[in-house]
């Protein structure tokens, strides 16, 4: 079996960051998509928060952190997130990513839930592409990192209670095994698991079910994300990646409306349609169950839309509509999961030897909302800091003989759109005990769901999601009322 100090799964911004921050280590990067295009970093379009201008600080983006996050979120892990931030950028700066600019100083976009003008962006809406690019370059220049891609992700080796390698199905098909003292998941979130989501394909949640195999600690898997401005699907299809309608879009002053222009969110929170996420879809989802249609109109951006959104404005083109001229048509789409492997502050999860950084990972850091444009930041913070540790220490040898711990096989395509349409229903922005037991029963009374991992990842989402009887953040029981700790 082929060793490497350090193996790292999964090649967004956590992954990427990490593997280049621990030179020189000799770090396995396993990866389904190709470093730069895998994984949802690259669909970004809203940029990186960071307190870099004038008037502000790392307390206002902490203290915004906390808003939208209900409260839920760990205090130390948001000191580190805004503390870190603008030195973050530097780092980024100096791997070569070039921020927009306004004359000498950074442009500062805003999205939902800040109170300031702090969101960095590159390529106006392709924030997330520009940042692959840069970190796919620095990781071509770098001879520290090995790269297998077109990999998934079949099992974790362990000895004894500790993990210490791999196993993958390569591009050919074959089982291989790597051995490393460090194993860290960057394998992003659970958007296929959802009918409506902003996430590719390729993200399903795979780590994180590996991990709880395993008998990996979890947190807060009750909390996923809803973006309130996907673009609406043109089709009835059962389940897809719909594009985003980026958020900075209402920084910059486009508004919700309905058929007949009148606003969303008026009179429905104080920061209207800058209002956190949570609070924004589910106004949205309210008015859509009342057969309300629901549209972003950014019309009175005028030409400064395509400069500005040259991303949002060629996706909404390829649907034949022309923003400039008539509102946006918008649903709600899962987007983000708070919750997965419980790391502590360090990104080690419970088991020996295994890390998780990013989506995967919960460090408590977004609590139960995250703010916008704070996962992108997470990954390159917390990411280059695991790096960068394990530089310096990896964890000792482990000993002992190995055995191999591997996914349940996966759903066919049918079991899978049964399950993203079953989550949709029993486990969307709004729930309630009789919607997410139904989910329950439903796995456990579906032969081919019950047996494969993403109907067993499913069952934990709503297994947690049951047992938080209180609605927080963006977890809204409809049959509870809502707490604000904050
Ligand atoms: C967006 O551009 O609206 C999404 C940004 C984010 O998820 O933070």
């Amino acid at each position: 079996m082929q060793a490497f100090d350090v193996i790292v799964v999964g090649a967004g911004v956590a992954g990427l960051c990490t593997a280049l921050a621990a030179a020189p280590r000799r770090v396995l990067l396993v990866c389904r998509g190709r470093p730069g295009s895998d994984g949802s970093s690259a669909w970004a379009q809203g940029g990186i928060a960071a307190a870099v201008g004038d008037g502000d600080d790392w307390k206002q983006h902490y203290d915004d952190t906390l808003r939208a996050g209900a409260g839920h979120n760990l205090r130390a892990a948001v000191e580190r997130l805004t503390q870190s931030a603008p030195d973050t950028i530097g780092w980024l700066q100096q791997l070569g990513l070039a921020f927009d600019r306004d004359g000498e100083r950074p442009a500062l976009g805003r999205e939902g839930g800040h109170l300031r003008h702090r969101i960095l962006h590159s390529g106006g809406d392709a924030t997330g592409a520009c940042l692959m690019r840069t970190l796919a370059a620095a990781l071509s220049r770098s001879s520290h990192v090995t790269v297998i891609d077109g990999c998934d992700l079949e099992g974790l080796l362990l000895c004894g209670s500790q993990v210490c390698g791999v196993s993958v199905r390569d591009a050919g098909g074959r089982s291989v095994e790597y051995g490393a003292a460090a194993v860290v998941l960057a394998t992003g979130g659970i958007g296929g698991l959802y009918r409506y989501t902003t996430n590719p394909g390729c993200v399903d949640g795979a780590g994180l079910a590996l991990a709880i195999a395993a008998g990996a600690a979890t947190a807060d898997l009750e909390f996923v994300q809803f973006h309130p401005t996907a673009l609406a699907p043109n089709g009835s299809e059962g389940g897809q990646r719909l594009p985003l309608v980026t958020e900075a879009l209402r920084g910059a002053g486009a508004v919700l409306v309905d058929g007949g222009g009148r606003r969303l969110m008026a009179g429905l929170h104080p920061m209207q349609d800058l209002a956190p996420r949570d609070v924004v879809s589910r106004a949205v989802w309210h008015a859509q169950a009342d057969g309300i249609a629901v549209y972003l109109d950014a019309r009175m951006l005028g030409n400064a839309f395509r400069r500005r959104f040259p991303t949002v404005h060629a996706l909404c083109a390829a649907q034949g509509i022309d923003p400039l001229r008539q509102p946006i048509p918008i649903i709600p789409a899962q987007h983000f999961h708070m919750g997965g492997v419980r790391v502590d502050l360090e990104s080690r999860s419970s088991l020996d030897g295994l890390f998780a950084v990013g989506e995967v990972a919960c460090n408590g850091v977004h609590g139960a909302n995250r703010l916008a444009s704070n996962s992108l930041l997470e990954g390159a913070v917390f990411g280059r800091a695991l790096g960068a540790r394990l530089a310096a220490a990896l964890p000792s040898p482990a000993r002992g003989s190995t055995r191999g711990v591997r996914l349940r096989p996966a759903a066919d395509d049918a079991a899978r759109l049964r399950l993203r349409a079953l989550l949709w229903r029993g486990l969307g922005l709004l729930r309630d005990a009789p919607g997410i037991r139904s989910v329950i029963d439903t796995i456990a009374a579906d032969h081919a769901l019950g047996e494969c991992w993403q109907g067993q990842l499913a069952t934990h989402l709503a297994t947690s999601a049951l047992a938080r009887p209180e609605s927080l953040g963006s977890h809204h029981r409809s049959d509870a009322p809502h707490l604000a700790r904050a």
